[in-house]
């Protein structure tokens, strides 16, 4: 996805700094080209020879070490489509704040143009200070992407705010900057995702293979697109966007049904168990003498058929999923009319090359008017970009 895309990475003096070498090798996975820069402090915590390794670049640290005409840091700044800055130590923000260039790293960025980046993590009391955060103020005034460090416990052994935030959040923030269109700008746009859970007691349930991957990547490729995204999932996902994390079915429906009134399309990705225990037992249920056992199940709501005979109008826009393991088309026709939706999107389980937990996918979207449109196996991020591009034709 980030072919061509030139990534600087700036590494400061901080233990988080460690957590950089996986974060390098998640951009050259996505096929980014990654440069990195580092503080003298920061080869305190990583090596030079690790990180150009995974980066499969030079790695610069020192401002002198010319070998061309353009002055180093002018040509890293040159180079970049987008800078990032992670571990941001106080002191590296703190100068940047104030045009400090004392080192490669704060010259480059004081000299770059386009996106930066930033994502401190520091000791809680240093986070607190009033001047660290009178600086943390002036970058995000300037436009810097400020990534708050998270709560938790610190490598120095206080528990508070300071901790690096999640890679995944870095990564996605950066994917925003660099693939962002506005073309979804304005929408409210509601996803949902993975399997429902359905409890037979405090410590069993019944479930599905669903890994959310589909509803996930539709809703990332959304926030790509501008949207503003709700994800309502049974996976447990960081994401720059809102996140509902739910249970069951019926959790699942009282999430949906919040948001109906305020979205302007909704898209139910989700595995829903058709059917829940009638009782759930609030223990451990214990073993019988008995060689069987009956556990009695009650029908779920149609979530996705409820939302479309409750909209009056076509508003919100109305997709569905359709999982089958045979006669797929066939299936599929006969649901969208039954369910009345305007998209029914629907993909073949017996498959082991897509589908369930797979990256891949494969599927047919159907419209309310009977047309069809086949997208050949690819990436799930590639066909999320395709759904939504047909839903939104
Ligand atoms: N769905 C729903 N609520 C349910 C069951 C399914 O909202 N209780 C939604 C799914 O999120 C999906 C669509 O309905 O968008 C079709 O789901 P699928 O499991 O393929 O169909 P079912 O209606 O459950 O029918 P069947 O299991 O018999 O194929």
């Amino acid at each position: 996805m980030l072919k061509g895309k030139n990534i600087l990475i700036g590494i400061t003096g901080g233990i988080a700094a460690y957590k950089i070498c996986e974060l390098i090798r998640i951009f050259k996975r996505q096929e980014a080209n990654v440069r990195v820069i580092c503080t003298e402090n920061a080869l305190n915590f990583v090596t030079k020879l690790t990180l150009q390794n995974l980066s499969q670049n030079d790695v610069g640290v020192g401002e002198f070490e010319l070998d061309e005409f353009k002055p180093e840091h002018i040509s890293y700044a040159d180079e970049a489509d987008i800078m990032i800055i992670a571990p941001a130590t106080a002191n590296t923000l703190s100068k940047i704040a104030n045009g400090i260039c004392d080192n490669l790293l704060t010259s480059v960025a004081c000299a770059f143009r386009k996106q930066i980046i930033i994502a401190p993590a520091m000791n809680s009391g240093m986070w607190d200070n009033p001047f660290v955060q009178e600086n943390i103020r002036k970058l995000k005034n300037a436009g810097n992407e400020i990534l708050e460090p998270e709560s938790g416990f610190l490598a120095c052994g206080y528990e508070g705010k300071g901790r690096l935030c999640s890679l995944d959040k870095i990564f996605d923030i950066t994917k925003q900057y660099l693939l962002l269109s506005r073309k979804l700008y304005g929408k409210k746009i509601l996803i949902t995702a993975g399997g429902t859970i359905e409890e037979i007691d405090s410590v069993r349930y019944i479930s599905n293979y669903s890994s959310g991957k589909m509803g996930i990547s539709i809703a990332d490729e959304a926030y790509y697109q501008g949207a503003d995204v709700t994800l309502v999932t049974t996976v447990d996902v960081q994401k720059p966007y809102n996140v509902v994390k739910v249970k069951s079915a019926i959790d699942m429906k009282n999430a949906v049904d919040k948001e109906f009134g305020t979205t302007d399309c909704i898209i139910m990705a989700a595995a829903v168990a058709d059917y829940r225990a009638k009782n759930i037992a609030g223990y451990k249920m214990k073993k019988t003498d008995d060689d069987e056992i009956t556990v009695s199940f009650i029908k779920n709501p149609d979530i996705l058929k409820g939302l479309c005979e409750r909209r009056s109008g076509e508003t919100p826009l109305i997709v569905g999923f359709c999982a089958e393991s045979e006669d797929l088309i066939k299936n599929a026709k006969e649901k969208i009319v039954k369910k009345g939706c305007d998209f029914l999107v629907a993909n073949d389980i017996s498959r082991k090359d897509i589908g369930f937990s797979n990256d891949y996918n494969e599927v047919i979207i159907l419209d309310k008017n009977g047309r069809e449109f086949h997208v050949k196996r690819a990436s799930k991020a590639v066909i999320a970009k395709k759904i939504l591009e047909k839903i939104y034709e």
